[in-house]
């Protein structure tokens, strides 16, 4: 088992950029992210609804909560074929279920793909990329920066899984709405933490905690969050008969935060392109983690990644919780 960095003696907040598609969860990464690591910048993709509505949203959660954190439009499409959108759970805009503030502001002029280059060539060696949502703009920029996979310190990603899938029996969303990108990514050599659907789907607010954000005398944030989350909860009851709002993103911001609340094993990933049923399915070597392995089968894959494998879920939802409730 390898600890994922950050161990609580790091006193200095992780800068991060957040690359999403808002998405109800990723408004809670955003959201989370803002108050617990030095958010440098947001970049937005087409993933949970078109990119003109993730734009939209990623600026609107940033004016419902006072951030000032700039936000930069990425791709609309993935590298091969056609976006892939998910308006059965995140609604016609992405994030409805609340009445989201007019964006107080539009986003950078710069696109997304070199604003992350900008991002990672400014704070070289300190960026921590996190990707929770197709990883288009990434894989252009790894592909438009050769370097910038040297300059970051981390990519830690939402996406793919080692068991299940959710938008097929085998792939998880991100990774299917754009395979070749996340293959690119999987394979450009900077550090990786991978949080999986195996990990996330366990991880979400209840209908009490849902209620804890309506009640607690929170801000108006929480209460605007709490119509959000009730109407992705309402979602996922309805879609898949599960009884949480599954928190996949900020999942992938907490190996930076509170890096004990996660289990990481070091292994091999790679993303199916062509398999008929499989395709966007990441395909994690998790053989040399049985103890006595033959050497061959370590030897097979080399590990490119960092892979959640088990999470303190209860704990991790309450520090999110309490982050929300302190906004204003
Ligand atoms: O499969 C879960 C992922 O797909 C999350 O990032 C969610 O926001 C959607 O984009
Ligand atoms: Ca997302």
């Amino acid at each position: 088992m390898t600890a994922a960095p950050g161990g609580r003696e790091e006193l200095a907040l992780a800068k991060m950029l957040i690359d999403c598609d808002p998405g109800h969860d990723d408004a809670i990464a955003i959201l989370f992210a803002a108050r617990r690591c030095d958010l440098v910048g947001i970049t937005t993709v087409h993933g949970n609804a078109s990119l003109e509505n993730t734009t939209r949203n990623a600026l609107a959660i940033c004016t419902l909560a006072g951030l000032d954190v700039p936000v930069a439009r990425g791709c609309a499409a993935p590298l091969v074929g056609v976006a892939t959108h998910a308006g059965d759970i995140h609604g016609r805009t992405g994030l409805d279920g609340a009445e989201l503030p007019v964006p107080d502001r539009g986003p950078v002029e710069a696109h997304a793909v070199d604003f992350i280059i900008e991002q990672a060539e400014r704070h070289k060696g300190e960026l921590v990329l996190a990707v929770v949502g197709p990883q288009t703009n990434v894989a252009l920029a790894l592909r438009r920066e050769p370097r910038l996979a040297s300059w970051l310190k981390a990519i830690t990603i939402m996406g793919g899984s080692t068991t299940i899938g959710n938008i097929t029996p085998a792939a998880e969303f991100n990774v299917y709405a754009d395979p070749e990108a996340a293959a690119a990514v999987f394979a450009c050599g900077a550090p990786i933490w991978m949080v999986g659907y195996n990990v996330t789907r366990q991880t979400g607010f209840t209908q009490p905690e849902i209620d804890r954000l309506r009640a607690a005398g929170g801000g108006r944030t929480a209460a605007v969050i709490a119509d959000l989350m009730q109407f992705y909860l309402d979602g996922q009851r309805r879609v898949f008969g599960l009884d949480i709002a599954p928190m996949h993103d900020v999942c992938a911001v907490f190996p930076f935060v509170r890096p004990e609340l996660l289990t990481f094993v070091e292994a091999a990933v790679e993303v199916e392109l062509a398999g008929r049923l499989t395709r966007g399915m990441t395909v994690c070597d998790l053989r040399n983690k049985r103890a006595g392995a033959p050497g061959a089968i370590q030897e097979a894959r080399r590990p490119n990644a960092r892979v959640a494998v088990a999470s303190d879920a209860r704990s991790l939802i309450a520090e999110v919780i309490d982050v929300v409730l302190a906004f204003p």
